[in-house]
């Protein structure tokens, strides 16, 4: 489905972080948001999944508005995030995550654990016994079993070592061939433009105009093999 937001206020106590954000993200695609520390990112994703509540403005999904309804309503019209920082659970473990997550729908267990194929070696392995990128592969899993429409995701590849980094990416890259509707915030431009070539700045609350930069990593998006 398509997001389209326009002229999104949303801030915290007495300050405004977003100014009027604008952008549209055609179905089956995925724009890349990219912005200094601090710049709001985080504040735009959380104000989607109504984590955050958006002041003014509208936030639609395939024409259904979003915008200052509850979290769990917005999750339930198909919008997963996959937060800074993972924020798995330490002591639940990979099957558990996933039990817990599932929604009925195309996204099965097999077909993630087909896309993530590591999640499978590791399904007893409890939160805290997981390497960063097997953590993040996790936040991947558990948003796809909800059968999102929009993919928000936030800084999946912060504090990866340069291969995982790749295999995250490519993940990504993948899904948006799927037809899912991806918004990725990124502090690096390129691992923004390893997954796709719809570029878009956060500066001072507002969004620049979209840029067109290479395509996405279409060699490491080819092969799932690569994943392993
Ligand atoms: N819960 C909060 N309460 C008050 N202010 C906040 C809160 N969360 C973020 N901020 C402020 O909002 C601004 C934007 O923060 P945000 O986390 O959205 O930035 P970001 O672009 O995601 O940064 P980073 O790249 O470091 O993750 C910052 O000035 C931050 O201090
Ligand atoms: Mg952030």
């Amino acid at each position: 489905m398509t997001l389209t937001i326009e002229g999104l206020h949303a801030g915290y106590g007495g300050g405004t972080v977003l100014h009027g954000v604008d952008l549209t993200v055609p179905e089956g695609t995925a724009l890349a948001v990219l912005g200094m520390n601090g710049a709001g990112k985080t504040t735009l994703v959380h104000t989607i999944a109504g984590l955050v509540k958006a002041r003014s403005g509208s936030v639609q999904l395939g024409g259904t508005e979003l915008a200052r309804r509850p979290a769990h309503a917005i999750a339930r019209a198909g919008v997963a995030l996959v937060p800074q920082g993972r924020r798995v659970f330490a002591s639940l473990t990979v099957a558990e995550h996933l039990t817990l997550s599932r929604r009925k729908g195309e996204w099965t267990r097999q077909r993630v654990l087909d896309l993530l194929p590591r999640l499978g070696e590791r399904l007893t392995h409890k939160g805290n016994q997981l390497s960063g990128g097997e953590a993040q592969m996790l936040a991947i899993a558990r948003a796809l079993l909800t059968q999102p429409r929009l993919l928000l995701l936030d800084e999946p590849c912060e504090g990866l070592a340069v291969d995982l980094a790749a295999r995250v990416r490519s993940v990504v890259a993948e899904l948006t061939r799927t037809g899912l509707t991806v918004l990725l915030v990124e502090q690096q431009p390129e691992h923004a433009r390893a997954v796709t070539g719809h570029l878009v700045h956060l500066e001072n609350g507002t969004l620049g105009a979209v840029t067109e930069g290479d395509e996405g990593d279409t060699q490491g998006a080819a092969g799932i093999s690569v994943l392993r």
